[in-house]
């Protein structure tokens, strides 16, 4: 057995008191998102594990990068005939998770999964860098692959199909939004005191609580 007992750390950076926290939890996200931003200490302050549950009753979390934040919901771009997209065809429920670690915070959402509409996803489609339109096309996401040059050979033959012509957005290719149920915000604290506070949306607007640790 590898032994991982001994490796912990207290967590001081900060507290959360329920006067902190804004009304709106979206307001709230966007406040904690630009300070991951502005701290520096976050890489990929977009990346976010998505959870679905498989048809047979499996969850699986995975990353995948915020592209849009509202009142509306949180925004990611996936193949349509991925893995993920199946689980989402079957039950749209979804949770969204933030760990972002060197601020000693966590965020978990949980909501309901809709697609975007095929002009959302061709106007972002047509934002992305050249190559990450061609992978879109070459990639059967989550399919199982012969070996390496089965992808870059698709994605050679695809760059030259394209050549000097627009890429198309792929039907099976576009975004998702998460709708917020309930969204927790987790900040440490030493001795495994941790501030947990919740807001869970309710008939007349959202309920906030605070939670143990
Ligand atoms: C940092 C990072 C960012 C990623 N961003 C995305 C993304 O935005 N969309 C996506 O479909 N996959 C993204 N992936 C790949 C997914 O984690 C996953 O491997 C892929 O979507 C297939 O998942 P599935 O087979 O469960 O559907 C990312 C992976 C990492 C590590």
């Amino acid at each position: 057995m590898t032994d991982m007992s001994d490796i912990r750390r207290e967590y001081q950076l900060g507290e959360l008191h329920r006067k902190q926290l804004a009304d709106s939890p979206h307001t709230q996200f966007d406040h904690w998102f630009q300070q991951s931003v502005n701290s520096d200490l976050i890489k990929d302050p977009t990346a976010m594990t998505l959870s679905t549950v498989s048809p047979d009753g499996y969850p699986t979390g995975r990353t995948v990068l915020l592209k849009g934040h509202d009142e509306a919901g949180f925004r990611f771009f996936t193949n349509f005939t991925s893995d993920k997209a199946e689980d989402i065809n079957f039950n749209a429920n979804v949770s969204l998770l933030f760990a972002w670690l060197p601020l000693e915070r966590q965020i978990i959402i949980s909501g309901t999964a809709y697609q975007l509409t095929r002009e959302e996803n061709e106007a972002y489609f047509h934002s992305r860098p050249r190559a990450s339109q061609l992978a879109a096309w070459s990639s059967f996401q989550s399919a199982m692959a012969q070996d390496r040059s089965e992808l870059d050979l698709r994605f050679d033959a695809l760059s030259r199909e394209f050549e000097g012509k627009e890429v198309p957005c792929p039907e099976f290719w576009g975004g998702y939004c998460i709708e917020a149920h309930s969204l927790e915000f987790w900040q440490g604290r030493s001795e495994r005191l941790h501030d947990r506070f919740r807001y869970t949306r309710t008939e007349n607007g959202w309920h906030l609580a605070r939670y143990n640790p």
